[in-house]
């Protein structure tokens, strides 16, 4: 029997354990390790009732992700879960920690199913671009029906034990946490009232009930709208439907084979990549894994504006206390009232109690003066875009802040270095760039200095996960990784619109591609104004900044959403771009200033312009060190711009592209539109020529 998989008897009942860390993955060994398992315990004569239970911190959390893509070695999922229903002895299996994907198929072919209260359920395929494929589609909606086992399928989400049970999905749930012991007792309790085998495959009575329902066709509605761009939800709910409509042994081989049209998509290939790049990022090259890391129990927060409020919600919600500091009481009662109402707005959704908002409320202290950051352990600033305000404001830490504190800005393009320069502790000093909304979006991208210490990098990082964001650690440039790039696509966006595009004809072409929005869209959210001053102080540091039809809209006070009218114009209370003649004119009068003729501007160059451009400065991002490996340019870009999850994020996606169509594009680009941006990086040209991709890096 293989070691990751044992067989005992206790009493009279035949216990299987996986022990397979760090999440029991239902890897070859183990498919092979349970049923030989599974025989030794049918042929045991003294066991009565077979009960399967992992070691460690969970049960079977799924098949086993790194064997995607792979040949398939037998023996295969589904073979071991219709083996096991099939034992003649019954099935208990006893779920701890997650019980997902394959890892619920598989106790869904147990014959009862006990958990611990601390459980959870779920089949969170449709994460990965895939469909269950080991009969979950078919046996979840034979205990839960329809509905349930669609909305589980579709959107991945994890059920509670209590839930769970109140579904159908388990049959008993127990206090505890040896679940060894929870397991042996509900087994034994089985064999001593001689419960039968009781297969999940002969549970009709859900499906009869739901037949010929209209539901499925509702989803596939809703989807569209939910799942925009999305192969596999659809996929889910054709194999669910087929639960219904076709009897087990077919309704199994119908999944198998959708199964496999998924696992065939590139998005599967993608949302993959996404998987295991969110958690290899917290890997940071050349730093040792036991750099230690600084406690982190309070902290500081400079500026109560949008950005200042939502970066303290992050820490007052997992429990560590934030003190607010303001110039005026004014600004800091306004703050302060919209945290509490974007707090409220969570309590009236029922995601928070009163009691909770309360709770989050009493922990953030606003003050008035730096001298309340004296004992905090970390202190993030979070006031405008402006060097010389910045560099004050460190001073000031530096003689006011504990020694070991961390002095960290929340800068999403200045010199980190020029920062710290304004302290005695640069090794303390480093970038912590939230995105906004910051309570709400998941990346934080923590810029290091050259002088920042591995203890400080390795506490940012540490942090991040805290407060359950995505870190990604990145090098000093102006606009580090993510808006470094994202400022040459808007750059490229606005020339597309001064050479003949419009406005909405960009969005669209990237909104296709599966971006939430598009450049303009998101130009008139994060604000006009915004770009403006950036472009400004950057013609008054004397730099060749050609002028631009959006100066004009921020000239005439067209902020963006904030004003109703930017790009686009909204109407009152809605966030809905529409289209605006005046604009058009705007853009008509700036191209005859400009003596631009306009001309008729394809998708195709849309797409390549704004894309590829973004593709060579992350080359050069990656030549020049600011990013470690290309997975981190990708999640930068996942969890910080919306970059659809599917397609991998820019570099994966750049990969499948094909590397050579994107550096000849490049090289045109460089004769017909000119500028630095498309002189092509060394890095893509090098790999080009040795016929490598990003990922061979
Ligand atoms: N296969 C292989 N490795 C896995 C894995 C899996 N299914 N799930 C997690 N891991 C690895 C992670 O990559 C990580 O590795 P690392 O330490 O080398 O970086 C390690 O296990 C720990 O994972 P997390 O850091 O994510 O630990 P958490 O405790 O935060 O979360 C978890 C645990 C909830 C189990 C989370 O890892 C998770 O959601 N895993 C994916 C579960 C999943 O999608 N299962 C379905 C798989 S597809 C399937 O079953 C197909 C079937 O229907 C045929």
């Amino acid at each position: 029997m293989s070691e990751v998989v044992s067989y005992n008897r206790e009493g009279n009942i035949g216990v299987i354990t996986v022990n397979y860390p760090p999440v029991n993955a239902l890897g070859q060994a183990v498919r092979s390790g349970l049923l030989a398992a599974l025989e030794q315990g049918q042929k045991d004569a003294e066991a009565k009732v077979l009960l399967l239970v992992c070691e460690g911190r969970t049960f079977i959390a799924g098949a086993d992700i790194r064997e995607f893509g792979k040949p398939m070695q037998e023996p295969t999922l589904p073979t071991l879960v219709n083996t096991f229903e099939n034992s003649d002895k019954p099935l208990v299996a006893a779920i701890h920690g997650t019980a997902l994907g394959g890892g619920l198929e598989t106790a869904l072919s147990c014959h009862y199913r006990v958990a611990v209260s601390s459980a959870k359920v779920g089949l969170p395929e449709v994460k990965l671009g895939l469909l269950p494929g080991a009969g979950g589609t078919q046996r979840l909606p034979r205990l839960t029906g329809a509905q349930k086992a669609l909305e589980m399928i579709t959107t991945g989400e994890f059920v509670g034990a209590r839930d769970a049970l109140a579904l159908g999905i388990l049959d008993a749930v127990e206090e505890g946490s040896d679940i060894r012991a929870v397991g042996l007792a509900y087994a034994q309790k089985v064999a001593d009232e001689g419960k039968p085998v009781r297969r999940v495959r002969d549970i009709t009575d859900k499906i009869e009930a739901d037949k010929g329902s209209d539901v499925f066709d509702q989803f596939r509605e809703e989807l569209k709208k939910r799942a925009r761009g999305l192969f596999s939800p659809f996929k889910c709910v054709d194999a669910v439907e087929a639960a219904f409509n076709l009897p087990f042994d077919e309704g199994m081989k119908r999944e198998r084979e959708l199964f496999m049209e998924c696992m065939d998509s590139p998005q599967r290939a993608g949302l993959i990549h996404s998987f295991f790049g969110e958690r290899e990022v917290s890997k940071i090259k050349g730093l040792p894994k036991d750099t230690p890391v600084r406690d982190v129990k309070s902290v500081g927060i400079i500026g109560a504006g949008t950005m200042g409020g939502g970066i303290a919600m992050n820490f007052v919600n997992v429990g560590i206390p934030a003190t607010i500091v303001e110039v005026k009481q004014e600004a800091l009662d306004k703050g302060l009232a919209i945290i509490r109402r974007n707090y409220e707005n969570s309590a009236k959704k029922g995601k928070l109690t009163q009691e909770q908002v309360e709770q989050r409320m009493a922990l953030i202290t606003p003050s008035l003066t730096y001298d309340d950051f004296r004992d905090v352990d970390l202190v993030i600033e979070a006031v405008f875009e402006n060097m010389a305000i910045k560099k004050e404001i460190f001073a000031k830490l530096d003689e006011v802040c504990k020694p070991g504190a961390i002095l960290a800005s929340n800068t999403s393009t200045l010199d980190i270095d020029e920062i710290a320069s304004a302290t005695k502790r640069p090794e303390d000093v480093v970038g912590m760039h939230f995105f906004s909304p910051a309570n709400v979006m998941k990346l934080l991208e923590n810029v290091r200095g050259s002088k920042t210490s591995d203890e400080v990098k390795a506490t940012v990082m540490a942090v991040a996960k805290k407060i359950k964001k995505v870190g990604v650690m990145v090098g000093n440039c102006y606009g580090f990784v993510g808006n470094r790039m994202l400022h040459k696509r808007g750059t490229e966006a606005m020339a597309l619109v001064d050479e003949g595009a419009t406005p909405q004809q960009v969005d669209k072409v990237l909104t296709d591609l599966g971006f939430p929005m598009g450049q303009f869209a998101m130009s008139d959210l994060a604000g006009i104004d915004v770009g403006y001053r950036i472009r400004e102080e950057r013609r008054n540091a004397g730099q060749d900044v050609p002028a631009s039809w959006m100066d004009k809209l921020a000239e005439q006070g067209r902020l963006g959403q904030k004003t109703q009218a930017g790009v686009y114009k909204y109407e009152e209370g809605s966030r809905k771009p529409v289209p605006d003649p005046e604009v058009e004119q705007l853009i008509e009068a700036f191209r005859k200033e400009q003596g631009i003729t306009p001309r008729e501007i394809t998708d195709q160059e849309i797409l390549e312009r704004c894309m590829y451009v973004m593709i060579n400065e992350g080359a050069k991002i990656l030549e020049e060190g600011i990013a470690d490996r290309p997975l981190d340019i990708d999640i930068v870009w996942i969890y910080g711009y919306g970059f659809p999850a599917y397609r991998g994020g820019p570099m994966f996606w750049a990969d499948q592209e094909g590397l050579d169509t994107i550096l000849a594009a490049v090289k045109k680009y460089q004769d017909t539109v000119g500028g630095e941006q498309w002189k092509p990086a060394a890095l893509l040209e090098k790999l080009v020529s040795e016929g490598k991709t990003f990922g061979d890096l």
